[in-house]
């Protein structure tokens, strides 16, 4: 049985495309994992803050120095790791804004990279402490594409990024759908849409 964190990172709502692929996928894991559990969080229609300097301070000072006002700048975000690192398995929508993520996903991200929590230093240098036996499913919306070997696939700062970034705080086994090609006229867009359906459909038979 295993623990399903979902999130959704477009502010859009019933014309979401990495919203209604993201739900797609889960709706059809569950039919087959009857006792998985999921967690929600949209971060899309309910933002977490941008870190502050009261938030930077507590990250970097142990806890029982904080004061009253420290200790309140980080319990969101110590709250987000904690649902974070109680999931086995990961599902994510992120549409690509400005060739990379949604600034909302961004500021989650922020929230959930903490020294000491999601990762640590040592004399070998980084390393992550989220477990490597965990999997994240990545479904990707976008306008245009950027197929690997072709010029356009140096713009695409999201799936550099995201593994990058996951990647740092352990979790290595990324898997991506990317629905793209959406703003390039009605038989693009309905071909990659199939697409992205198919690898739904192989992801929940063999993820
Ligand atoms: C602010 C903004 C920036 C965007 N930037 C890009 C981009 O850099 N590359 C791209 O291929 N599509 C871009 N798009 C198109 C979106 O990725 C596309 O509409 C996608 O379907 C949005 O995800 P959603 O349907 O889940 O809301 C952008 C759309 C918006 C609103």
């Amino acid at each position: 049985m295993a623990n399903i964190l979902h999130i959704d990172t477009s502010p859009r709502g019933e014309r979401s495309i990495s919203r209604a692929l993201s739900y797609e996928f889960i709706t059809s894991w569950k039919d087959t994992h009857t006792g998985d559990k999921v967690t929600y969080r949209d971060l899309g229609h309910n933002p977490v803050p941008h870190v502050n300097e009261a938030w930077i301070a507590a990250a970097f000072t142990p806890p029982d120095t904080h004061t009253p006002e420290l200790a309140e700048a980080i319990k969101l975000s110590d709250s987000l790791i904690d649902e974070f690192i109680a999931a086995d398995r990961y599902v994510i929508g992120v549409p690509m804004y400005n060739f990379n993520i949604p600034s909302t996903f961004k500021a989650y991200i922020d929230q959930i990279v903490r020294v000491g929590r999601t990762f640590t230093i040592d004399e070998n240098g980084y390393k992550g402490l989220v477990d490597s036996s965990k999997k994240l499913l990545i479904i990707t919306a976008r306008g245009g594409s950027f197929p690997p070997g072709t010029p356009f696939a140096a713009y695409d700062y999201q799936e550099p990024y995201l593994r990058a970034i996951f990647g740092f705080l352990g979790i290595t086994d990324v898997t991506f759908i990317h629905a793209d090609s959406l703003g390039a006229g009605d038989e693009a867009r309905e071909k990659s849409l199939a697409a992205a359906k198919d690898a739904i459909a192989q992801a929940v038979a063999n993820w």
